[in-house]
């Protein structure tokens, strides 16, 4: 969590990280801070609150702007957000400054240590106690900032993303990572230099990006190409500059209210992405190299693991159906943070598929370094390329849904599911346990579902009213069976992230076992009903809701007559086969979520308390 930008060059810094600050508002946003070098003086500012604060704050302090300079846009891990709290921080002799995201677990150990010395310090945090350890070592081995950050980073433990800023050295900056990302933006003749937690800060000002790998730190200066050493040996590394694809348009809202309303009308598209050039119909196959290259290892696998967190995991239950259901591969959906400390039994005829649409999810990377070290094949599914979890798996599939910039995540569980279903057919075909004809009506239908999501889409105006009418109870249950089981858990979710609506999602079967209880007249359950194999069975959990007054939102299919006659609501979905109805069921009830967190008057697009990309544990 936490965004950080820098900028060394000739332009002026400012505008530069203040607009990369608000990109990265997505990894949190409860306080910013920039520093600026004017050539003389480190002018500091620095406030609770959101980057527009912090945009306030400079205007009020009038701080002198320069061509260097370093911003943060922070998720608090230790010490409350306030101003004192937030990034930069100053070492004691004013000398050093430093933006930080990640947590240094030994920071209580080494600040003692350090206040023996003579070291006050002003905040709570993590970040201010490396700072001055940095200012310690330089100063006790008289050695320059980039081996005393070096020598400090080899004495904490915990993950970090740094910039660290010495006003001795003004043409200069050095960054580091462990466990959180940073991104370097290479401007033409290395007159310039940008920093980022990932490359959208500075896309419009070049497409060089170095991306450091964990343990590794750079030193940057004007007029000279980078300097990258990993901290462990100090051995050289010799930086690959990656092209950046992203474009501007890609992260800007292009005329919608929220980023999460564009987001969920771009899933049409998104899923196109998703599938193309690997479904290629006409021929009857699938094509997906991190699938073809590894074949063997995946038919052979005893079973599949499936390590996820949030909206990922939901996407990895939706999968757990569709894999057992089309390949007859035994499948486990696990909770990534449960995983990585459960001492889980893994052999090497497991194979692990991770799923993260930022491919930061510190809870996902050890559930893949634990498999790995166990001698699992580790398959990842990710949206953001070039992320730490694309880098650590052994083979994977990118999702290609495009930059997902509103929290409450949309596109990504769509693409998400699509890549699996994809990769469950290829497998299923490989193991002969779908006929042909099968096979083809689900190529097919993969290759619908885009239009049919788009003409579901049209439904919002009657979500809207549906968000109007309840938009402002406590507490709502949702219902699913089989394939949408998951889409309940995640429809809650995305309801009680953006709206804070207490909600529950359930398999309907398991109303009678407890949630039951709740229902009364002013319960709203939505209920998932459309044209299943358990069709009958969640037409008797919606009498049950009825007998006890329950209100009934419910997802049917279109011409559906039984349900029609008993909910309160319905909201009709074009009819799909149930395996992949996940994918339509999902889109009313992220419409549903939004429109109520609008009328709530919430912060849609960063709920409070969250944040994108959750790089600690
Ligand atoms: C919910 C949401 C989160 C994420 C979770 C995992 O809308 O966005 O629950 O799904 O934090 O994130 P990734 O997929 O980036 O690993």
């Amino acid at each position: 969590m936490c965004g950080i930008t820098g900028y060394i060059g000739y332009r002026n810094a400012y505008p530069i990280i203040i607009n990369g600050l608000k990109r990265l508002e997505y990894r949190g946003y409860d306080s910013a801070g920039v520093m600026l070098f004017d050539g003389t003086n480190i002018n500091v500012a620095k406030t609770k609150g959101k980057v527009s604060d912090l945009e306030e704050r400079v205007a009020e302090q009038i701080i002198a702007d320069g061509n260097i300079g370093i911003g943060h846009t922070r998720w608090a891990t230790h010490g409350v957000p306030n101003d004192v709290n937030s990034h930069p921080h100053i070492s004691a002799s004013g000398e050093l400054v430093i933006v930080h995201n990640g947590i240094i677990e030994n920071y209580d150990s080494i600040k003692k240590e350090l206040q023996t010395r003579g070291y006050v310090f002003k905040s709570d945090t993590d970040t201010e106690v490396l700072v001055n350890l940095i200012e310690e070592i330089k100063k006790k081995n008289k050695v320059k900032l980039g081996q005393a950050v070096q020598i400090a980073l080899n004495q904490v433990v915990g993950a970090y993303a740094i910039a660290v800023f010495d006003r001795n050295k003004p043409d200069e900056m050095v960054v580091a990572r462990l466990g959180s990302p940073i991104a370097i933006g290479v401007g033409k003749e290395f007159q310039e230099y940008f920093v980022a937690s990932d490359a959208s800060p500075f896309i419009e000002y070049t497409k060089d990006a170095i991306y450091l790998e964990d343990e590794e730190m750079a030193i940057i200066k004007k007029g000279r190409k980078v300097h990258v050493r990993k901290i462990k040996d100090d051995s050289f590394v010799d930086p690959q500059i990656h092209e950046l694809k992203l474009n501007l348009e890609q992260i800007e809202k292009g005329g919608y209210d929220h980023f999460m309303l564009k987001e969920i009308h771009e899933q049409p598209r998104a899923i196109i992405d998703t599938f193309r050039g690997r479904l290629l119909r006409s021929e009857g196959i699938i094509k997906m190299s991190g699938v073809e290259d590894n074949m063997k290892k995946l038919l052979n696998a005893d079973r599949i693991i499936i390590a996820a967190c949030g909206t990922s995991w939901h996407a990895g239950l939706v999968a757990e159906y569709i894999f057992e259901e089309f390949a007859r591969i035994p499948v486990e959906v696990e909770y990534a943070s449960e995983f990585r400390y459960r001492n889980p039994v893994i052999s090497e005829k497991d194979v692990l598929i991770a799923i993260s649409q930022s491919g930061e999810t510190a809870d996902t990377l050890a559930a893949i370094k634990l498999a790995k070290s166990k001698g699992a094949f580790v398959f990842g599914v990710c949206n953001v390329v070039g992320s730490s979890i694309a880098r650590e798996t052994d083979a994977g599939a990118y999702t290609h849904a495009g930059p997902e910039i509103g929290v409450a995540s949309t596109k990504a569980f769509t693409t998400q599911i699509t890549v699996l279903a994809l990769m469950a057919l290829r497998l299923a075909r490989a193991k002969g346990t779908m006929s042909s004809s099968k096979y083809r009506l689900y190529l097919q239908e993969i290759e619908l579902i885009p239009a049919k999501i788009e003409r579901l889409l049209k439904v919002d105006e009657k979500v809207k009213e549906i968000a109007e009418i309840y938009q402002h109870v406590p507490n709502c249950l949702y219902l699913g069976r089989g394939f949408n089981f998951p889409v309940a858990l995640e429809g809650a979710l995305k309801l009680k992230e953006i709206s804070y609506i207490h909600a529950e999602g359930y398999p309907a079967a398991e109303m009678k076992h407890g949630p039951i209880a709740l229902i009364d007249e002013n319960m709203p359950v939505i209920v998932i009903a459309t044209d299943s194999e358990h069709y009958e069975k969640i037409v008797s959990n919606i009498q049950e809701i009825k007998s006890r007054k329950g209100k009934i939102i419910a997802i049917v299919t279109e011409g559906d007559h039984v349900v029609k006659n008993l909910a309160d609501h319905v909201i009709e979905i074009p009819y799909v086969e149930e395996a992949f109805s996940p994918l339509l069921t999902t889109i009313p009830l992220q419409l549903l979520s939004y429109h109520i967190a609008v009328m709530r008057g919430c912060n849609v697009d960063q709920p409070r308390n969250l944040a994108k990309s959750v790089t600690v544990e």
